[in-house]
């Protein structure tokens, strides 16, 4: 077991932010197939934050402590037994099941990437899950082709940012939803067509009361 520290936020119970408290604790070592990564980015998620207040443990029950993070970008600092894709001091980017907010962080090498030169750290950390999503989304799950027509919600956000960029790549027809204020960005992105969020409601509420259900969001 290593004597080596670092410092980390560890989660120690189910709840709000208040639990994010930095703490030195043990550094980890790479376990055979494992590399051990220096972090300088760690990519924050919504599932960080609902693993966090206990939302999702009915079927993912945290173990206490655990260090939150899904997403890194980092150096390779030590490689474990039979890794030979990497090496220490080779800049890298993918995901970890250890935790991502600590200084250190130990990953499989599957699920590692070098990291490309025309990213900074903090760009190539907000990459692996939202990215990852949005690919199954799309293609695994939709089976998106070239020609079809997407509609992607939240476009601007962490997913939808990605499946808005890979449904242009599909050479599929894009809608993108939107705040008001997004709207030109996720256009840049690659979305034909943009639909800000107040011009959505205002859509949902005539339909709504073109079948005139009882609506406390829509007044007239
Ligand atoms: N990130 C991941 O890897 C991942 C993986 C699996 C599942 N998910 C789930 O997928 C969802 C999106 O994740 P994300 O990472 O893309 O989150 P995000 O970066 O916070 O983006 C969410 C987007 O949703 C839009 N939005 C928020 N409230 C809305 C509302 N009431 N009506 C319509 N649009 C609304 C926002 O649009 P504006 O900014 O334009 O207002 C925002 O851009 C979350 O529920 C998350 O838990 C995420």
């Amino acid at each position: 077991m290593s004597t080596q520290t670092m410092q980390a936020i560890p989660v120690h119970n189910y709840g709000g932010p208040e639990q994010l408290k930095l703490e030195e604790v043990q550094r980890p070592e790479p376990q055979a197939g494992e590399v051990l990564i220096h972090v300088h980015a760690a990519g924050v998620n919504p599932a960080d934050w609902k693993i966090r207040q206990g939302l999702l443990k009915d079927f993912l029950p945290m173990q206490f402590p655990y260090i939150p993070g899904l997403d890194l970008a980092g150096v390779v600092e030590e490689v474990g037994p039979g890794v030979t894709a990497f090496q220490k001091g080779q800049a890298v980017f993918g995901q970890s099941t250890k935790g991502t907010y600590a200084e250190y962080t130990t990953a499989s090498g599957e699920t590692l990437a070098l990291k490309p030169k025309t990213l900074n750290f903090d760009e190539a950390a907000a990459i692996p899950a939202g990215a990852t999503t949005a690919w199954q989304a799309l293609f695994d799950h939709g089976e998106l082709q070239a020609g079809q027509r997407v509609l992607i919600q939240g476009a601007a956000g962490g997913v939808g940012s990605f499946a808005v960029q890979f449904a242009r790549w599909k050479g599929a027809h894009m809608i993108g939803t939107a705040s008001t204020s997004n709207v030109d960005f996720v256009r840049s992105l690659g979305a034909e067509t943009v639909v800000g969020k107040s011009f959505m409601m205002w859509i949902l509420c005539w339909t709504q009361w073109a079948r005139k259900p009882l609506n406390l969001h829509c007044k007239r």
